[in-house]
């Protein structure tokens, strides 16, 4: 499959763009600063939280799982059997107390955080995969 550009420049704070890639979903959402000190607080709640499995470039195998920290980009498939998670941008807190956003995949429950790593407890064994992606400027982003 060829490559993917995508313009993130009119992704909104919190918002989720969806573009497909080698026939997958693939997901750009852009995080706010509260976004990312929630992650910061997560890692005895995660399976991998230093994302130390294979899911990710070498260059996004950061805190973040990501190139700027402020845009998430992630395969939109659960590593459990494929379904595509729910992003939950405001109610999430009601499947992982305190915390406001994350993905939830309807098939069998398993939970993520908005850096795409799994919850403790759920059926998905691994964090959800970012795909290779590179920046060509501030605005583009190109997937593959
Ligand atoms: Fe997502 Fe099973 S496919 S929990």
């Amino acid at each position: 499959g060829a490559p993917v550009e995508v313009n993130i420049s009119k992704v909104e704070p919190g918002q989720l763009i969806r573009v497909e890639w080698r026939g997958k979903p693939v997901w750009v959402v852009r995080r706010t600063e509260e976004i990312l000190a929630n992650l910061a607080t997560l890692d005895d709640q995660l399976r991998d939280p230093a994302s130390v499995e294979e899911q990710q470039p070498a260059y996004a195998q950061n805190a973040g799982r990501s190139i700027n920290p402020e845009f998430f980009i992630a395969v939109g498939l659960c590593t459990h059997l494929g379904c595509s998670p729910t992003y939950l941008p405001d109610t999430f807190g009601e499947q992982v107390e305190g915390v406001p956003s994350g993905f939830f995949c309807p098939c069998h429950g398993s939970k993520f955080d908005m850096a795409g790593r799994v919850f403790q407890g759920v059926p998905a064994p691994l964090n959800l995969v970012v795909p290779p992606h590179q920046y060509i400027d501030d605005n583009n982003v190109i997937i593959g």
